[in-house]
């Protein structure tokens, strides 16, 4: 009996966007492991195995919405922890760089995220408790060469988390980024070998994460001892960002 209450008094409603594959599929199932109640968001087919998900784009407003509905119908009641994680590159060099190639990835990555801080704002507003991880890079910080488009939308998300932080801070909700370095995923396999060999001698722990290396750190930011972390950057980077 006893076991039973305290299950349902500390599970949360964890939403993880773009958590049907990557470093999302992996925070989802930390969660979910911990014992919260997740749903992930998934653009296409089924959600995976043992995991409820709702679809959602994130560059639509009106998606955004209504897969924050469908999750609050999932859960009985609002989302109390936001993982903000879908992400993409298009990746070239600047001056090759269209203004499509910018805007989607600015659209996706930076507004995509502002979309559901947003509408995830208002349950945790009036629940007075709320958590908000935004996924960003170390090229966020750091810069890379080919990805201006890319690391503008996550070094953006280092102001929109320190802004939700000064903003809603006062009601018990925390916002901060987390910001991974290389980790084993589809967005990572696609790299030429000769690029992967360069990236891996600068970063001093001297491989690539696993995706699971993220989701801890992703489940530490979002809980109750780190009630008083806002509007921080946390690299998990193997130390390849030390400084930025
Ligand atoms: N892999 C790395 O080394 C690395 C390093 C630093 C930061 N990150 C960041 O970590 C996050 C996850 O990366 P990953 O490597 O796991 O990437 P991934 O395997 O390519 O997965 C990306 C996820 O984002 C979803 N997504 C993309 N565009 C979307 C949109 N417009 N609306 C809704 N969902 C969308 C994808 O959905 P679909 O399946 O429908 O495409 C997929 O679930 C990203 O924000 C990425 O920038 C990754």
């Amino acid at each position: 009996m006893s076991t039973t209450v305290e299950t349902a008094t500390t599970a949360r409603n964890v939403l993880v966007t773009g958590g049907n594959r990557g470093i999302g599929l992996a925070i989802a199932r930390a969660f979910a492991e911990a014992g919260d109640d997740v749903v992930i968001t998934h653009r296409s087919g089924e959600p995976p195995e043992g995991l409820k998900g709702v679809t959602c784009e994130v560059t639509e407003s009106a998606s955004v919405d209504a897969a924050f509905k469908a999750a609050e119908e999932i859960f009985g009641g609002p989302v109390e922890v936001l993982v903000a994680n879908a992400g993409i590159t298009r990746d070239t060099l600047l001056m090759r760089m269209t203004d499509e190639e910018f805007d989607s990835v600015i659209d996706t990555n930076l507004a995509g995220a502002f979309r559901c801080a947003r509408r995830a704002a208002t349950g945790m507003i009036r629940k007075r408790k709320g958590r908000i991880v935004l996924i960003s890079s170390v090229v966020g910080l750091y810069g890379s060469p080919g990805q201006t488009n890319y690391a503008a939308s996550k070094a953006g998300l280092v102001g929109l988390a320190r802004s939700i932080s000064r903003e809603i801070g006062g009601r018990g909700i925390t916002a901060n980024v987390v910001a991974p370095g290389f980790i084993d995923t589809e967005m990572t396999a696609v790299l030429p070998e000769d690029q992967k060999k360069q990236y891996l001698s600068n970063i001093p722990a001297g491989r690539f994460a696993t995706p699971e290396e993220v989701a801890s750190v992703v489940r530490f930011v979002a809980s109750d001892d780190a009630a008083y972390i806002t509007g921080a950057v946390i690299p998990v980077d193997g130390g390849l960002g030390m400084g930025h």
